[in-house]
């Protein structure tokens, strides 16, 4: 095949999320800067984010108590270096968020409005209405679009990372719409493309979310950590025409009880947190009534506040239930918990490193080990901000010293691939399919054994098929991340956070009070 058309940049950006676009905003403006994202520049999880962003603010509170029920919410297997960095840098991204000019709520005095969420022991949870995702992702993007140093390629998705003696040398991507290929140089590439929700059949997460930054990384020999340990998001609207709407975690907040399909309230039998234990907790409790009383789906119960309060609280909320024919001031809202955050990822230091140089990791992706087992809720986005800013500052080392060094690398795309009859959508199915049975909330050696004889099948089926359009390459991401995630869930024989064996119900500090790494031999 002929040499590609190629592009140098200072640094690429891959996904246009919170982590990607601040992290943009953040490298100092003497670099260009390109920001590849696979569809449009406002299609990312971040956007759909509602409860809010997670800032010690309150009298009483402080980072060392936001360190506290991160470190607690993560099952013991937290980075506390990382945490720290995430707790004390909290307020200062904020300050520059509202600079930015985003609107968070704020009482009459002016302050910042505070909620709670499940295991926060304080109210430090700062939101727009619940489209807080929606509020920051918009400012930045404004912000980001007057940027002369800053280019943003919609539609262009990134394919390989490409390297040399483990060093960075950018990105193969293909554009969509010319169905081209084009080698993107860079010394620095960012990775910001947020998580693999796509694996399991009902997430919040949105279409594209599948993996394939997980997926680029380990083909690359980036390390990849923690990856058995997937969120499932306990109250997610249950209705015949939408099981992904999430109704957030702030609801819970405002005092919302759990009930199942008999109306009985149940958290308290399982957690003194009760409704706001934290999240593994919840789902799990929610998952055992609904096998004792039979049913797919438990109810959310908030009709105690008023119509006008809701509305005015939660206007996404209420106005969605209500398209589906629920009025939340009168009625029961039915809830199922479903994928909502992957904690593993490409594992980072707290600079966003990772073992590859020039190559960084940022969101929802990496791995530096803020959320352990379990994610503390709304310290996601706001890892996006701290993390972000690190590499912002970081990065200027990498180019700096690479300018010195001759550019010379050329790639061709490898042409022994071939044309397969395969049919990628039934493939995404049955995987989203296997992986929700078998790799959920609960799993056992005898699923999880089914689950990976299905997955290596089709593993040997695609590896070398040639890859026609972006849903070919993201179905080999979600074939390749669906496999790792079963060979370390396997691997952990004990219960932790959000990974709960049947088989080994029980948490191993002695054994596995450590972290699976999973790297390309
Ligand atoms: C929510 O609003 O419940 C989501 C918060 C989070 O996932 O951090």
């Amino acid at each position: 095949t002929d040499e590609l058309p190629t592009e140098f940049h200072d640094v690429i950006i891959i996904g246009s999320g919170i982590a990607g676009v601040y992290t943009a905003l953040e490298i100092p403006e003497k670099y260009d800067v390109v920001i590849l994202t696979k569809e449009t520049i406002e299609i990312s999880n971040s956007v759909l984010a509602q409860g809010g962003i997670a800032v010690s603010l309150d009298k009483g509170d402080s980072p060392e108590l936001h360190f506290k029920d991160t470190i607690y919410a993560g099952a013991g297997l937290c980075d506390e270096e990382s945490v720290w960095v995430l707790v004390n840098e909290a307020a200062a991204n904020i300050e520059t968020l509202c600079q930015f000019g985003v609107n968070f709520d704020r009482k009459s005095n002016d302050e910042l409005a505070l909620s709670r969420e499940g295991a926060h022991s304080k109210n430090r949870i700062i939101h727009a209405g619940d489209t807080t995702g929606k509020e920051v992702c918009d400012k930045l993007i404004s912000v980001v679009r007057t940027k002369q140093n800053v280019k943003i390629k919609e539609r262009v998705a990134a394919i390989d990372l490409i390297t040399e003696d483990n060093v960075c040398k950018g990105i193969l991507a293909y554009h969509e719409d010319s169905s081209s290929y084009v080698f993107y140089r860079a010394n620095v590439v960012v990775c910001a493309t947020g998580g693999y929700g796509q694996l399991y059949s009902n997430t919040t997460n949105p279409e594209v979310a599948t993996g394939d930054g997980a997926g680029l990384a380990y083909r690359a020999g980036a390390e990849l950590m923690d990856l058995e340990f997937v969120q499932f998001h306990p109250t997610v609207l249950f209705h015949p025409e939408n099981k992904s709407f999430l109704i957030s975690e702030a609801v819970r907040g405002e005092g919302a009880i759990l009930r199942n399909i008999k109306g009985e309230r149940f958290m308290p039998k399982y957690h003194e947190l009760k409704e706001l234990a934290p999240r593994d907790i919840v789902s799990r409790s929610i998952f055992h009534e609904m096998q004792k009383t039979n049913s797919n789906h438990v109810y959310l119960d908030i009709t105690f506040k008023g119509k006008e309060y809701l509305e005015n609280r939660f206007p996404n909320i209420y106005n969605t239930c209500l398209s589906y024919g629920i009025d939340m001031s009168k009625d029961y809202i039915p809830v199922a918990p479903a994928e909502h955050y992957c904690m593993g990822g490409i594992r980072t230091d707290v600079f966003g490193r990772t073992n590859i140089k020039g190559f960084y990791a940022c969101g929802e992706v990496a791995c530096n080990g803020i959320h352990g087992a379990n994610r503390l809720a709304s310290n996601s986005l706001l890892e996006g901000l701290v993390f972000g800013r690190k590499i912002g500052k970081e990065v200027e080392n990498v180019i700096e010293g690479s300018r010195k060094e001759p550019q010379k690398v050329s790639i061709k795309v490898k042409s022994n691939r071939v044309e397969k009859n395969i049919d990628v959508n039934k493939i995404k199915k049955d995987i989203q399919e296997t992986m929700t049975r078998y790799v959920g909330i609960v799993r056992d050696r005898e699923g999880l054994e089914k689950a990976k004889k299905k997955v290596d099948d089709y593993y040997e089926l695609i590896k070398d098929m040639k890859n026609n359009s972006v849903s070919d390459f993201e179905m080999q991401n979600i074939v390749l991340v669906s496999k790792l995630v079963i060979e370390a869930a396997l691997e952990r024989k004990e219960s932790r956070g959000a990974h709960f064996r049947l088989d080994y119900q029980k948490t191993d500090d002695e054994n596995w009070k450590r972290n699976i790494i999973k790297r390309k031999i």
